[in-house]
């Protein structure tokens, strides 16, 4: 039987169900966006930290100034990021012909998510069809979309996660609700949504967990709104079974990792190449991200370096103890640590290799660094600008006090500053790489061919006839 794909009504028009993932720092853009809806689907523009443009249409980095504090260059991303987003949204809605939907997607944890949200919405109206958000649980999402009356879509991995919303806020809002993402957790690129209860060795089946879903979803009669499945989509014949499905209800689906690999993905050459060699496994699942979520990333050199830096960790106390009688010293000569004698032979061993600076973590433990990436580490905790709404790299809080009132974490990195690079043209090794673990795929999929790159209109043709 021939695959057939109808469309369903998003955001308030019939369109493909086919939705492209948001994709923050500056990936999924006003250009792809408006890609996705002029063939006739759903463009997702990132509202994390776009990028603005000068009047001859140059890029503008985002600058701050280095004398301001904390407080006053988060103030100051939140303004560039409005002025991002509004600059992306007006492209979209240029490029899309006024065909398809248009979403922004907001990193719910991200600094001054609400107010940027507002703001943007405020100034684009007309140009944005329904707002996307997820990380953390963004129970404001439907007040915000009432207030601007455009569609919201929150972005969850499990049925508790969405009932809780819904009890906490959206049954206030239902009308607006345009769709429930289910992004698995353990297959989507960027943050993931795995609960203290999950294994992230243990993959659970994505059917039985969107059937609970729509369990929840269709005791508070929400048969009418779909699910939008997300994470390890790759060809849609595949995932027949989840469609026309009275289990499922009605369907929608995601793409994250294959539109990074299109003529409009703002993304790198380099980066494009590297899709194109992955294997399967190189995309691992981990915790690095100063948000605290679960992330999944190509397993580069950055990634390496932070598994490395985690295992050279251990218990250490500022007092000698019985279980604490070995003394340490960094490399400054100056802080010194007590630690086990069993861990001494270890910590030794790390100064001989030239892992001699001793930097502690909130867990009373230490790891064990070079001096010069030591010396990064903190420049790079003093040039935080409060991306988050709570860090745990630099202990950076929107709170009054703007701490999170717990020690810096030198086991994780600045992520604002490796996303701004590499979504820049900046090193695919040394800085974060996002990607779904279904990425290695890009390497036998015949329409990537002799290294073929398509065009997002030939993308959604691909997905349409279920390739
Ligand atoms: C490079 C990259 C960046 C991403 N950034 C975000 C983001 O900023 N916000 C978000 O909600 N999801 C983000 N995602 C998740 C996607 O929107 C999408 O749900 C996910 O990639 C779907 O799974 P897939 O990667 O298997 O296609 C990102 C994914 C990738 C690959
Ligand atoms: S240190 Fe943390 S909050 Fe500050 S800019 Fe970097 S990731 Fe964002």
């Amino acid at each position: 039987m021939a695959f057939k794909l109808d469309k369903i009504s998003i955001s308030g028009r019939e369109v493909l169900p086919i939705i492209e993932g948001g994709k923050g720092v500056n990936i999924s853009t006003g250009l792809t966006a408006g890609s996705f809806a002029s063939a006739g689907a759903v463009g997702t523009i990132s509202g994390t930290n776009p990028d603005f443009y000068d009047e001859n249409g140059n890029y503008i980095p985002y600058v701050y100034d280095s004398k301001s504090t904390r407080k006053e260059k988060h103030d100051s991303l939140v303004e560039q990021s409005i002025r991002g987003c509004i600059a992306q949204a007006k492209i979209a809605a240029d490029v899309s012909g006024g065909n398809g939907r248009i979403h922004f997607n907001f990193l719910w944890e991200a600094g001054g998510t609400k107010i940027i949200m507002e703001e943007s919405l405020t100034k684009t109206k007309g140009l944005i069809h329904g707002i996307t958000s997820g990380a953390g649980l963004p129970y404001a999402l439907s007040d915000i979309a009432a207030k601007h009356n455009i569609y919201y879509y929150p972005i969850v991995s499990s049925s508790r996660a969405f009932a809780i919303l819904w009890k906490r806020s959206y049954n206030k809002t239902a009308q607006l609700l345009g769709g429930v993402v289910y992004e698995d957790p353990w297959l989507a690129g960027g943050h993931n949504g795995l609960s203290n209860q999950e294994d992230p060795n243990i993959k659970q089946d994505p059917y039985l967990r969107i059937v609970e879903i729509r369990k929840v979803m269709n005791e508070i009669n929400l048969q009418h709104v779909p699910i939008i499945i997300a994470g390890g989509v790759w060809n849609l014949s595949e995932w027949s079974k989840y469609i026309d499905n009275p289990e499922i209800g009605l369907a929608a689906f995601q793409f994250g990792t294959r539109p990074l690999l299109t003529q409009e993905s703002p993304i790198s050459n380099a980066w494009k190449q590297k899709l194109l060699t992955l294997k399967e496994g190189d995309v691992s699942l981990n915790r690095f991200s100063p948000t605290g979520f679960y992330s999944s990333a190509v397993n580069n050199t950055f990634l390496k370096e932070l598994y490395a830096r985690s295992d050279r960790q251990m218990k250490a106390e500022r007092k000698q103890s019985e279980e604490f009688s070995k003394e340490i010293t960094s490399s400054n000569g100056i802080t010194k640590f007590y630690v086990s004698a069993e861990d001494y032979v270890k910590a030794e061993s790390y100064i001989k290799d030239g892992f001699n600076t001793l930097l502690k973590t909130p867990e009373d433990t230490i790891i064990f660094e070079t001096s010069a990436v030591a010396e990064q580490i903190k420049e790079d905790q003093a040039n935080c600008m409060g991306c988050l709404s709570a860090c745990r790299f630099s202990n950076w809080s929107e709170n009054e006090k703007n701490t999170t009132g717990i020690l810096p974490d030198p086991r994780s990195f600045c992520i604002e500053k490796s996303l701004q690079d590499v979504g820049h043209g900046g090193s695919i090794d040394n800085n974060l790489l996002f990607s779904g673990h279904h990425a290695y795929r890009f390497a036998t999929d015949p329409l990537y061919k002799g290294g073929y790159i398509p065009t997002i209109a030939e993308l959604v043709e691909k997905i349409v006839i279920g390739d």
